[in-house]
């Protein structure tokens, strides 16, 4: 099967109160642990790809993979561009065969980001992909980009039709008190879900995205203190708030940290416990296993988007 779009993919989620993953990827055991998850549970898939990850693997690297992902799997499969920041990336992602885009201009003003979002929306729709905008600022760092707590800001409700409809975008992501990393909370997690319930009033039947919305799962964070590292204070988003969020109008949950850790954790165990091993395939391979391992439990636990094809 080809790439698909996120729209027919997001509308059976809408539909149905479930949320299919989007997961980022950056080399190929993460693409596999997360395809071979996916397949394992018939669940539709976003593999997600950001300016950060295809310097790192380049365009063609990443596309020939997902081109054997979906070889292996016959899943739909979207790739999606993920935080896009200026009309020429997006474009040469689209250009480059990717099936949908976002476009981050969650940082200009209002009207900057109307206008960009809709000139990707123009491009892109030509061509048949599918756009994801954002309004409101997550806090949290990204490759390019850290935004600090106090300048993370909530989406205002009252801004979303006039972007929506301004832009024609496919979907919108929105902050509702999640932020990118895997320190999101000081104090106890809280979400904003009467912002989300307000934004899916005023745009009925409209996929939300969330971002920032790994769980930051103890079992990896103790692996990392245990075998050496250091994220004393590391706290995600707890599963029954991603599941509320997943059975209302968010049909896109975007999970990086939750990779990372579970990769990171697995290979340092591998590490210490086996100190003469230099084969990498010997601490790759359980890092694979462990990522899909945990994908699976986001398909079937938290996301609800298994036996969905
Ligand atoms: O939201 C950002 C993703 O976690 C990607 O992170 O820009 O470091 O690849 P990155
Ligand atoms: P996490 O850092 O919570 O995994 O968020 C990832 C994300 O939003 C990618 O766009
Ligand atoms: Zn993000």
């Amino acid at each position: 099967m080809p790439l698909v779009t996120t729209t027919e993919m997001f509308k059976k989620a809408y539909e149905g109160g479930y949320a299919i993953g989007a997961f980022n990827v950056n080399n190929m055991e993460i693409i596999q642990g997360i395809t071979e998850a996916a397949y394992e549970e018939k669940a539709p898939l976003i593999l997600q790809v950001s300016a950060g990850a295809r310097k790192y693997a380049s365009h063609t690297y990443l596309m020939k993979l997902v081109e054997a992902a979906l070889a292996e799997t016959d899943l739909p499969i979207a790739l999606h561009l993920d935080h896009g920041d200026s009309f020429e990336l997006c474009k040469s992602c689209i250009d480059g065969g990717f099936s949908s885009v976002m476009i981050d201009g969650s940082h200009l003003s209002f009207a900057e980001n109307i206008a960009l979002t809709k000139r990707v929306v123009e491009y892109a729709h030509d061509k048949g992909v599918t756009v994801e905008g954002e309004l409101g600022k997550l806090a949290g760092i990204e490759d390019d980009v850290n935004v600090s707590a106090e300048d993370g800001s909530y989406t205002k409700p009252d801004e979303v039709e006039e972007f929506v409809f301004g832009t024609g975008v496919d979907s919108l992501a929105i902050a509702i008190g999640t932020s990118h990393g895997a320190f999101k909370f000081k104090g106890e997690p809280m979400l904003r879900y009467d912002i989300l319930e307000e934004v899916s009033r005023r745009l009925p039947e409209f996929p939300i995205v969330l971002h920032g919305a790994s769980s930051v799962i103890p079992e990896y964070v103790d692996m990392i203190n245990t075998f050496g590292g250091e994220m004393s204070g590391a706290k995600g988003v707890p599963e029954d708030m991603l599941r509320k969020a997943a059975g209302m109008a968010v049909c896109k949950i975007n999970i990086d940290s939750d990779l990372r850790l579970a990769m990171t954790g697995t290979i340092r165990k591998e590490m210490a416990e086996h100190p003469d091993a230099f084969d990498p395939r010997k601490y790759l391979g359980p890092a694979r296993e462990a990522i899909k391992e945990m994908v699976r439990h986001k398909i079937v636990n938290v996301l609800g988007c298994n036996n969905k094809i």
